[in-house]
């Protein structure tokens, strides 16, 4: 469970939140709506200690981000996967490379193990078959295939799935994705949405998926917050959130859904 009570930041003169309250239950997703530049990938900055708030504190599973010593932190982090807006990869790695950093930047040297996981997280985001076949001659083929491509070879979807992946190096309990189908056309806007949907429920994490693709909203969220003005102005389910009487969020709501996206 991730509670945030009165989280507040400005940076120099313009306050951006001003009290964000919200809870995110264990295993649940949770979808942050709301205008560009009102404050959502700040909001995620402060859940994963990459920001800190001027008043406000975050908990996770009942601790204090704010009280945890650096080692805890540093345990805290590993607990989640954070999927970069925009897909966040280096151009000049290879898909394993990029998949791995993580793990090699905190010194893991065993390349039996960073195949492992590479092989292990790519599976699961559907860039290879499930890791059971390993051994088999066509999970072979798509590992020569895959794992030795840069960014620049693969399509956009596939970029997205690459972020994806690298998220999950480690067994995270919570995955938060900034934007995920952001740029991305319809059809693999979808897939996403169903990658989403899929590791929710299988690998049962927590995710938080800032968007402002309404069709996503209705695939993927269990509930719906949406910042405006520097605080939760809505917080609720699908359904209660096509049941809003709230001309702001109704305004919004027909906006970016008129739009077509
Ligand atoms: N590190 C920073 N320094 C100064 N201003 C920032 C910083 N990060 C974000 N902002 C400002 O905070 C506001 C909210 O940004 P952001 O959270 O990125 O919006 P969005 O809801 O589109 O994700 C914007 O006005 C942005 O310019
Ligand atoms: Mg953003």
């Amino acid at each position: 469970m991730i509670q945030l009570r009165g989280i507040t930041k400005s940076f120099g003169a313009k306050t951006v939140l001003k009290g964000i309250d919200l809870a995110i239950p264990t295993g649940s997703t949770m979808c942050i709506i709301g205008r560009s530049g009102c404050g959502k990938s700040v909001l995620l900055k402060h859940i994963v200690g990459l920001l800190k708030a001027d008043a406000g504190d975050v908990e996770i599973d009942g601790r204090n981000v704010r009280k945890l010593s650096r080692h805890d932190l540093f345990a805290l982090r590993q607990r989640i996967g954070y999927v970069f807006q925009g897909a966040a990869l280096f151009d000049s790695m290879t898909v394993k490379e990029n998949v791995t950093i993580g793990m090699v930047e905190h010194g893991v040297t065993d390349a039996k193990l960073l195949d492992s996981e590479a092989c292990r997280v790519l599976s699961a985001v559907g860039l290879l078959p499930p890791v059971e076949e390993y051994e088999s001659a066509a999970f072979q083929k798509e590992y020569a295939i895959i794992m030795n491509k840069k960014p620049s070879d693969l399509s956009g979807g596939m970029r997205k799935r690459v972020g994806v992946a690298r998220a999950l190096v480690g067994r995270p309990d919570y995955i938060f994705y900034d934007e995920p189908t952001t740029g991305l056309d319809p059809v693999t806007s979808q897939q996403i949405d169903d990658l989403i949907g899929v590791l929710a429920r299988n690998l049962k994490v927590t995710s938080i998926v800032i968007t402002h693709d309404m069709f996503s909203v209705f695939n993927v969220a269990d509930r719906v917050a949406m910042i405006h003005e520097g605080v939760v102005r809505f917080e609720g389910t699908v359904p209660e959130l096509r049941d809003t009487t709230d001309t702001e969020v109704t305004d919004f709501l027909s906006r970016y859904v008129a739009e077509g996206f």
